[in-house]
């Protein structure tokens, strides 16, 4: 089966709601001269909650072909959490997808792999897609330890998901290392991983899922270099963080084909 490539823009904490507008619209234009097709390749802008309506609100309005997703979440329904945000509140918002576990997260927030899979489950169970990330810091590479440190992530994100659900989500691989840093992993690197966390997925349930799950490489991807990457048999897409705030970039990694 045929997985569609996508590719997510990951604005961080970047872009307020008012400069949101002229990011989309500008993201907009540089697509239809690149006369992108919606068919052969999925973009989605993961942006700041302060941005969540203004971005609904263009992509409604002049009917862009954008995915629109945010970059936490609660994993509580409601109640007495202060800071948090909802699935409930997402979904009203129009939100379809919504990264969990990002690597800055994790450090920053203390989010742990049960943190994470709780996430996940309640995005889940709200109709949302995950976008689980994972990734080994230079510590854990230098030690050749990578592939196993990965794969634990994996492990404890997708603990309790169904067959279905599993094969709904996204899996981004992140080296922590290439975040940021121009430094991007080599295509061959990310296909280490990539397969590894296919080959992980067919053990934990069964080789239609590992097929059907969409698996990204995240990391100082650019216009230059995701050809490469997307090259690789196990990597469906991006997860952009710099290159997402250039709209002549991101549209060329969205028109990577
Ligand atoms: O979530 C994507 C991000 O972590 C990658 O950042 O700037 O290396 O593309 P960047």
């Amino acid at each position: 089966m045929a997985r569609k490539p996508i590719m997510a823009g990951n604005w961080k904490m970047n872009i307020d709601h008012v400069e949101a507008t002229g990011l989309v619209e500008k993201l907009h234009y540089t697509l239809v001269d690149r006369e992108w097709d919606p068919a052969k390749s999925e973009a989605v802008l993961c942006v700041p909650f302060t941005d969540l309506r203004t971005v609904r609100t263009l992509i409604d309005g002049d009917r862009l072909h954008f995915g629109l997703g945010a970059q936490d979440v609660s994993a509580h329904d409601n109640g007495a959490y202060t800071g948090e945000i909802s699935t409930a509140m997402l979904s009203k918002l129009g939100v379809g997808y919504v990264i969990v576990g990002h690597s800055e997260r994790r450090e920053y927030h203390g989010e742990t792999d049960e943190i994470v899979n709780a996430k996940a489950t309640k995005a889940l169970s709200a109709g949302l897609t995950p976008i689980i990330c994972v990734g080994e810091g230079l510590d854990v590479r230098k030690a050749g330890q990578h592939v196993e440190h990965t794969l634990a992530q994996v492990r404890g994100a997708l603990a309790g998901l169904t067959a279905e659900q599993v094969a709904s989500l996204v899996i981004a691989y992140e080296p922590i290392w290439a975040i940021g840093t121009g430094e991007v992993a080599t295509a061959a690197d990310a296909q280490e991983v990539c397969g590894a966390i296919r080959k992980e997925v067919a053990a934990l349930y069964d080789e239609p899922t590992a097929e059907a799950v969409r698996i990204q490489y995240g990391g100082s991807v650019k216009s230059g270099n995701v050809a490469e990457i997307m090259g690789q048999p196990d990597i469906d897409g991006a997860l952009v963080g710099g290159a997402s705030l250039k709209p002549e970039e991101f549209a060329a990694i969205v028109c990577f084909y």
